[in-house]
């Protein structure tokens, strides 16, 4: 089996990512982690990824236009010979043309049930909304914020006593467990991105 040499995107404390890289450690995963990149020097998932003695790269977007720092991942993405990108807390917008450049290789965990609360503060928004129910998606990423075809989902429930930090911590747990699940459908090819939609099947 010939592993999808996967890159990880963050920008802060890497926990999706380390979800990612325990699960790349069973040995018949379909993908390796071969990089995390991050736009922030400061993210505290770097150094967890260097105590997992994966190779770290750090681009900075400030005073970057979105074009030109996309090319720079994309050039460092490039290099590393990576196949497949996972977004795990990647706090910047891409480019159209990365994203078309990388679609259906290209993929992103959301705090929430899609298409409900998109953006940030999500957990605020689903608290504001009462909702009975949220939960987290994994998708893959279109141009349009938070818009690309779903690849899994799961669903929590919502306390009454819930704040944003209670509510974000029981999603958190189920992001953990779909990421990776998402990562080895797309590495299996058990789900393709096909004319803008997600495709199942072998
Ligand atoms: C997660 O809730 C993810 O869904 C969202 O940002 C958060 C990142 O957390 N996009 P972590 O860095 O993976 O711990």
């Amino acid at each position: 089996m010939s592993r999808k040499r996967t890159a990880i995107l963050i920008s802060g404390r890497g926990s999706n990512m380390e979800a990612l890289i325990e699960a790349a450690h069973a040995p018949d995963f379909p993908a390796e982690i071969v990089l995390v990149l991050s736009n922030r020097a400061d993210a505290g998932g770097l150094a967890k990824a260097k105590a997992a003695g994966i190779p770290t790269q750090v681009i900075p977007h400030k005073g970057l236009a979105r074009a030109d720092f996309d090319a720079q991942i994309d050039e460092a993405l490039r290099a590393a010979r990576v196949e497949i990108v996972c977004e795990a807390g990647f706090m910047r917008i891409h480019s159209a043309g990365f994203a078309r450049a990388w679609a259906g290789r290209l993929i992103n965990i959301h705090p929430s049930l899609l298409p409900a609360f998109k953006g940030v503060h999500v957990h605020a928004q689903a608290l504001e909304a009462g909702v009975k129910i949220s939960g987290c998606t994994a998708h893959f990423i279109v141009p349009e914020l938070d818009s690309g075809p779903i690849i899994a989902q799961a669903a929590v429930p919502v306390l009454p006593d819930d704040t944003a930090e209670t509510l974000a911590a029981r999603i958190l747990e189920q992001e953990h467990r779909i990421y990776p699940e998402a990562l080895r459908m797309v590495a299996e090819g058990k789900v393709k991105l096909v004319d803008g939609k997600a495709v199942f099947g072998d």
